[in-house]
């Protein structure tokens, strides 16, 4: 059992930041989230959690050294949106995070866990991926995310920093009446399940001309509570003056189709599909190596199987109905 610690969670009214701020309370810990509601929730904000409405940018405002450490959401995370407004990711994304390592120099907090994305690595030829393969992002959402990546890296050399990266794969399901909650929604098991409820016509197959064995693009799923424990590992892996970065997935690939499939099987409802053209920057193949996480974290994930994802995710989407 924990002992108790306390922590700071940015963007804990979001999808990851609220399932990782559960764990976190259900785990002993006193938990503040930090969010300013502008792609969060405020119902997803967990029961026992202080809320402070704010912005990652005025940080500085709240944080001081009662903290043990900060879990660092706070971020916008959309690759389409990113390409037609930049500034929006740079500000945001590295402004609001270099706002946020000032605060905790100044108030002498030291563990830092940050959530960065698969996107930092672009479209890689190989696969798996592993933490070695060389980062290239294709949007600047990725890009601002790897520059967060760079900046912790040298404030961990610098200052002392004790701070783990975790890049997530495909993040999906749900944690009891904690789930996805995009607006507008892009992904593809909520859209999916969209249509499986009456809510959506059909499914669009953003091409299927790609080589892959479908010919649709294959992804790495994870489920968020095995990514949420990742997260409480890493707080305690972490060490002063390493960063540590960690992918998260679970080493198995499924294409669009097999999603769709998937969805047909769980809920039981016909989901038509329409094949449409590829969509901008989608690479073929994007699967993980944890091995690192395994090793460094002492982490296994126990929800790997792609139907047990999809029923968690259909659960908490017919609560809504
Ligand atoms: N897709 C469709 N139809 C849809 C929506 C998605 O065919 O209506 C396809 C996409 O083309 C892609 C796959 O389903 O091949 C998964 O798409 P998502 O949008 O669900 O997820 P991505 O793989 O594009 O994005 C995820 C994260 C991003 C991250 C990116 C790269 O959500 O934050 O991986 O790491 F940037």
């Amino acid at each position: 059992m924990s002992d108790g610690q306390k922590y700071l969670v940015t963007g804990g009214a979001g999808y990851v930041g609220s399932v990782v701020a559960a764990h976190l309370l259900a785990a002993g810990h006193r938990v503040t989230v930090l969010d300013d509601l502008s792609t969060g929730h405020r119902v997803s904000v967990p029961e026992g959690a202080e809320f402070i409405e704010g912005r990652i940018q005025d940080v500085a405002r709240w944080l001081d050294s009662s903290y043990d450490g900060v879990l660092h959401f706070a971020a916008s995370s959309q690759v389409g949106e990113s390409v037609a407004h930049p500034e929006k990711y740079w500000s945001n994304n590295v402004g609001g995070s270099m706002a946020l390592l000032a605060a905790m120099r100044d108030a002498g907090v030291r563990t830092l866990v940050f959530s960065s994305t698969a996107a930092t690595y672009g479209e890689p030829a190989t696969s798996p991926i592993t933490e070695d393969t060389a980062t290239a992002p294709t949007n600047p959402y990725g890009a601002s995310k790897l520059a967060v990546d760079h900046m912790i890296s040298s404030e961990c050399t610098a200052h002392g920093l004790a701070a783990v990266s975790l890049r997530y794969f495909n993040v999906a399901g749900a944690h009891g009446s904690y789930g996805e909650r995009h607006d507008p929604e892009t992904h593809l098991i909520p859209l999916v399940l969209q249509v499986a409820q009456g809510k959506r016509e059909a499914i669009s197959v953003f091409g299927d001309d790609y080589p892959t064995p479908d010919g649709t693009c294959v992804r790495d799923y994870i489920h968020v509570a095995d990514l949420a424990e990742a997260h409480l590992l890493a707080l305690t892996a972490a060490t002063g003056g390493e960063h540590l970065i960690c992918n998260l997935g679970n080493g198995n690939g499924f294409s669009v189709r097999e999603v769709i499939e998937t969805v047909r099987k769980v809920t039981g409802h016909p989901v038509p599909e329409v094949t449409a053209p590829r969509r901008g920057g989608d690479p073929a193949v994007l699967v993980a190596s944890a091995e690192r996480a395994k090793d460094r974290l002492g982490w296994q994930p126990t929800r790997a199987d792609l139907a047990g994802i999809v029923a968690d995710a259909w659960e908490f989407v017919r609560q809504g109905e």
